[in-house]
């Protein structure tokens, strides 16, 4: 597996991949690696010929007071995952390559980042946005693979990818677990033995409003309510948000009428997790 770490080497391993004839997956990360990440890998490899994994902890998408100098680090577990997972590069710049003295452009994908985690992070998605075109510029992927754990990511990823016409297939990839239900995140290493056990009412909340939607309700306020029983039950959590959107507006939905997301923020003590979960609706309803 090839490392590489300015944008020019990165630039110049694609030009030979796309020369070949050869296409390139790519799957963006900031490292700390688990299933979740590798399950992206495996998905750009069935797509491509050559796959890219990137890591970056990119500052700019982090805000005052977050958690960027304590972000998990580990690069030699890292370069040993991805290359287990069948990589053939791993693309890891450093602040300086990205953003070098007198950097000012930023990316503004405007009405999709302002509900959910764009209320309590208002630069974040600029900073993802940015990043991830920046690294699409370096990696030249055919092919990119983001998971749904990150589900506004996602949305706003496919649209800027359309909006600037980008010549790139966005892969939505399912959310892995571990077996208690806890969505697989990095961000996990925060949580203490307490605070883990009491983590798993996230997808428990989910699970239960997923069947209650199944069961033929349609109102987001009770299925809201439903939610925020369920994770208030922990004395651990401290809700920023439960809300039911629109899954490609992300505008608040007051009625199930087309596919929903209900997607949940919960800090517990200094960790701040998410999950989400699809809420597909068929046909007309009662
Ligand atoms: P990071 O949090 O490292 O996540 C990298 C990719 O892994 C994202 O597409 C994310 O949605 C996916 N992922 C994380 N946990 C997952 C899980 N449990 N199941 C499936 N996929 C999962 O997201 C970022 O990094 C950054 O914002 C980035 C896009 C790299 C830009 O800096």
């Amino acid at each position: 597996m090839e490392i590489l770490r300015t944008v020019e080497d990165m630039q110049r391993f694609a030009d030979r991949v796309r020369q070949r004839g050869r296409t390139i997956g790519f799957v963006p990360t900031m490292g700390y690696l688990h299933e979740g990440h590798v399950s992206l890998v495996h998905i750009a490899r069935r797509h491509a010929d050559v796959v890219v994994v990137s890591i970056f902890v990119n500052p700019t998408q982090f805000g005052p007071g977050e958690d960027f100098e304590s972000y998990p680090r580990d690069f030699e577990r890292d370069r040993r995952m991805v290359a287990a997972a069948g990589a053939d590069c791993l693309y890891c710049p450093d602040a300086d390559e990205m953003y070098p003295p007198g950097y000012q452009t930023t990316v503004c994908v405007r009405e999709v980042t302002r509900n959910l985690c764009g209320l309590s992070r208002p630069a974040h998605f600029e900073g993802v946005a940015t990043v991830v075109a920046k690294l699409f510029n370096a990696v030249k992927p055919q092919y990119a693979v983001f998971g749904q754990k990150d589900f506004q990511q996602l949305v706003v990823i496919k649209r800027m990818v359309r909006d600037l016409n980008m010549d790139i297939d966005i892969i939505g990839a399912p959310i892995v677990r571990e077996p208690d239900g806890i969505a697989m995140s990095s961000r996990n290493k925060y949580l203490g033995t307490a605070e883990r056990q009491a983590a798993r009412c996230l997808s428990r909340a989910l699970d239960a409003v997923r069947s209650r939607a199944d069961e033929g309700e349609r109102s987001a306020q009770a299925l809201i309510s439903l939610a925020r029983g369920i994770i208030s039950a922990e004395p651990l959590g401290r809700i920023d948000y439960v809300k039911v959107c629109d899954a490609v507006t992300l505008q608040d939905v007051e009625r199930l009428e087309r596919e929903a997301v209900m997607a949940v923020a919960v800090f517990f003590e200094k960790a701040r997790l998410i999950d989400n979960t699809i809420l597909h609706v068929d046909g007309p309803q009662p």
